[in-house]
């Protein structure tokens, strides 16, 4: 449980940013693997103005065109696997705040399972976590990567996307949404180190889309259809089936029911 293996035992240890912009790239998440294993510190944050391999979640691409954000965080958490997966939920809070202060007053800012931000129910950004860990299970870097579509978005995608300019915010810049970020970031980042994932869990759920409304959820081999109810202390998210039965959802896509 996140709230028992807390990532950081001493308060005083806050977070420094380290930024590294980068013209074009392969991917930058490939590009932080490269540089947590040749030691890159703890905060170096990688942003390319463009990537030609850009990937998403489940082996997807991720169109990467110029105008849009890419960046990926290395973190080196002193904490387990399965509690650094709380990064995903400290990183779509911190997404949500950084958009929902750039956004027009009213445009709803949403956060999905597991890790894309909504803007008025379509996708406008999207994290892939990527880590390693030690023979103890402890990591020795994570990766964060968040790719956030400000003056483009891909036109044909399984959940429908958007952009931040086509939501009515003009002139922002990759830069502006990646400062907004990383200040949202370290104050979500300290919680999460200070109170354990169960802070993480409400400030996650309060910003969440469709709570306590119907959803179909697409794994790999099948599909269900049930209620978003919860999210659990460990991540999952919690669905309630129709004969009652209560299903914790580990990985896959939720798509609500109004789009199915
Ligand atoms: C998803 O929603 O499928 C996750 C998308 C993550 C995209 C970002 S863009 C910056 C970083 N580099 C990558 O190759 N992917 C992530």
């Amino acid at each position: 449980r996140f709230s028992v293996d807390r990532p950081f035992r001493d308060r005083t240890a806050r977070m420094m940013l380290d930024l590294v912009v980068l013209d074009t790239v392969d991917s930058t998440n490939v590009e932080a693997r490269r540089r947590a294993e040749a030691d890159a510190p703890d905060g170096t944050l990688i942003q390319a103005l463009t990537q030609t391999q850009g990937r998403g979640r489940r082996g997807r691409r991720w169109e990467s065109p110029e105008g849009n954000l890419y960046m990926s965080l290395i973190l080196r958490p002193d904490c387990s696997v399965a509690a650094g997966l709380g990064v995903t939920f400290v990183s779509a809070i911190a997404m949500c705040d950084t958009l929902a202060a750039i956004v027009p007053p009213m445009v709803d800012v949403a956060a999905k399972w597991p890790n894309d931000v909504l803007i008025n129910g379509r996708k406008v950004a999207g994290i892939l976590l990527e880590s390693a860990s030690g023979s103890s299970g402890r990591l020795k870097w994570l990766v964060v990567g968040l790719g956030v579509n400000i003056q483009s978005f891909p036109k044909s995608t399984e959940y429908p996307a958007t952009s931040l300019n086509f939501e009515g915010a003009v002139n922002t810049s990759p830069t502006e949404v990646l400062g907004g970020f990383a200040r949202y970031f370290k104050r979500w980042f300290d919680i999460w180190g200070d109170e354990g994932f169960t802070a993480i869990r409400e400030a996650w759920l309060q910003r969440a889309a469709g709570v306590g409304e119907m959803v179909e959820v697409r794994l790999p081999d099948k599909i269900f259809t049930g209620r978003f109810l919860d999210l659990d202390e460990s991540g999952s998210l919690i669905i309630e089936l129709e004969n009652g039965e209560r299903r914790a959802v580990t990985t896959g896509d939720v798509f609500p029911s109004e789009l199915i």
